[in-house]
């Protein structure tokens, strides 16, 4: 059965967020940068994979394409009109569907999630960390909204300002919950950086087994 925000991404309230949150490409190059220094051997002209958990309209896949021209790029994503964008696109799958249905048939050298987890009500976010480590060979990498204790903030510029929201120690529940993660990385990107993010704090995790 779906769940309410499922039902407010897939219709009108994610086709609003799509349009009004386009342009952020080189933001998003400066940011994977940064965030995957500490992936070495993940060289530009080596073919990696990486999956994208809730990829909107393939912002951070174009980064990901720019940075690493030979990686094989997936992402899932539950609005038709950011599919539809990200598709058009053409370099990379995109699923349509929720991160909470999906079933992986392969594994892939990184999985992130930006910006996603935190639209997860709790009751439903072991099934979303449970994608994003499964599906995962080596890496693992979160980019949220961080507090140290779970809180919901109202959302904005939406009719529905409840339920959509929510901040938290993403990475601290993935290394409680799963032993074999090892934090190798993180940092915050600020919204008045040249290159700005909405003040988000990511974390890098290696599988270790
Ligand atoms: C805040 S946007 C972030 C988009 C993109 N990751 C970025 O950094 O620009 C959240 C995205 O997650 C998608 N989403 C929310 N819940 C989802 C779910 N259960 N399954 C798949 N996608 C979902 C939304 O449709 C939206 O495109």
């Amino acid at each position: 059965m779906n769940t309410p925000q499922e039902a407010a991404w897939r219709g009108e309230f994610g086709d609003r967020y799509t349009d009004r949150n386009m342009g952020k490409v080189p933001a998003n190059r400066a940011f994977f940068r940064k965030a995957l220094t500490s992936c070495r051997w993940f060289r530009m002209d080596e073919q990696h994979s990486i999956l994208e958990l809730g990829c909107g309209a393939g912002e951070n896949l174009q980064a990901l394409r720019q940075l690493y021209p030979a990686h094989h790029l997936e992402g899932v994503e539950i609005n038709p009109k950011a599919v539809a964008i990200a598709r058009g696109w053409g370099n990379a799958m995109i699923h349509e569907g929720s991160v909470l249905d999906f079933q992986p048939t392969r594994k892939y050298d990184l999985v992130l999630s930006k910006g996603f987890c935190i639209h997860i009500p709790p009751t439903e976010l072991a099934r979303a960390y449970d994608v994003l480590v499964r599906s995962s060979k080596r890496w693992v990498l979160v980019a949220e909204y961080y507090s140290p204790r779970p809180v919901e903030i109202p959302y904005r510029n939406a009719q529905i300002s409840d339920g959509m929201l929510w901040k938290r120690d993403f990475a601290g529940d993935l290394l409680n919950a799963y032993q074999e993660l090892r934090l190798v990385d993180y940092g915050f990107v600020y919204h008045r950086d040249p290159y700005p993010q909405d003040d988000l704090t990511w974390f890098l995790m290696e599988k270790t087994q």
